[in-house]
């Protein structure tokens, strides 16, 4: 069972896709570490995540730098919304995620085109969205605990800023996909969110 979750950042993609892997027993591939990946060597290297050639020197990144946690930083996630709009970078990521996709006994994937661009034949298909007020509120409290005091304004016009860039770019833009269930977590506690994603899914893998 292929299941294909899309979303924009602080939807709660991420949390939900994991709680499915878990709850399916499915191997999950969280597809925007491998962009926060490319972004990091980028930076690293003295690259400019603007020009297509950079970022593309970037894909050749090893596989255990995706356990890095200085990938989820809100730097990392920014540069890696940056060189994600390169469709050359893009074609240079495909073929690992439908790999991990095509695994025996099938996949979690969460990303901005699975649904549309990496799996469109997944058995089923959510998108998880959020007022850009509830996202930018999460990532607030999210970045506030980690004691990275950030104002709440500066938050949202990063998001409204990344919402664009991945809703906007010419290749695979942020999309729902025909077919996939909506799941909007604006007003949702996060099990509630968990627990609508589970029976939206089952209702797909049942008919
Ligand atoms: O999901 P996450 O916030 O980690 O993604 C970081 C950035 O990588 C996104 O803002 C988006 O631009 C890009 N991305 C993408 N396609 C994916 C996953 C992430 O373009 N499948």
């Amino acid at each position: 069972m292929i299941i294909a979750v899309d979303g924009p950042t602080a939807s709660g993609k991420g949390t939900i896709a994991r709680a499915l892997a878990a709850h399916f027993g499915l191997p999950h591939l969280d597809t925007g570490l491998l962009y926060r990946a490319v972004g990091q060597q980028v930076a690293r290297h003295g690259g400019d995540p603007d020009v297509a050639a950079d970022a593309l020197a970037a894909t050749a990144f090893d596989d255990a730098l995706l356990a890095d946690p200085a990938l989820r930083s809100e730097t990392v996630g920014a540069l890696a919304s940056r060189v994600s709009v390169h469709p050359a970078v893009r074609d240079a990521l495909l073929q690992r995620q439908r790999d991990f996709a095509a695994q025996p006994g099938g996949a979690v994937l969460d990303g901005r085109d699975i649904a549309t661009v990496i799996v469109p034949n997944a058995d089923a298909k959510l998108f998880v969205t959020a007022s850009l007020a509830a996202r930018s509120l999460r990532r607030y409290l999210e970045m506030k605990a980690r004691g990275e005091d950030v104002g709440r304004a500066a938050i949202e016009a990063d998001l409204a800023a990344r919402d664009a860039r991945d809703t906007e770019r010419a290749v695979a833009p942020l999309a729902r996909a025909d077919g996939a269930a909506l799941l909007d977590t604006s007003s949702l506690p996060i099990a509630a969110a968990i627990a609508s994603a589970i029976a939206l899914i089952e209702k797909q893998t049942r008919s």
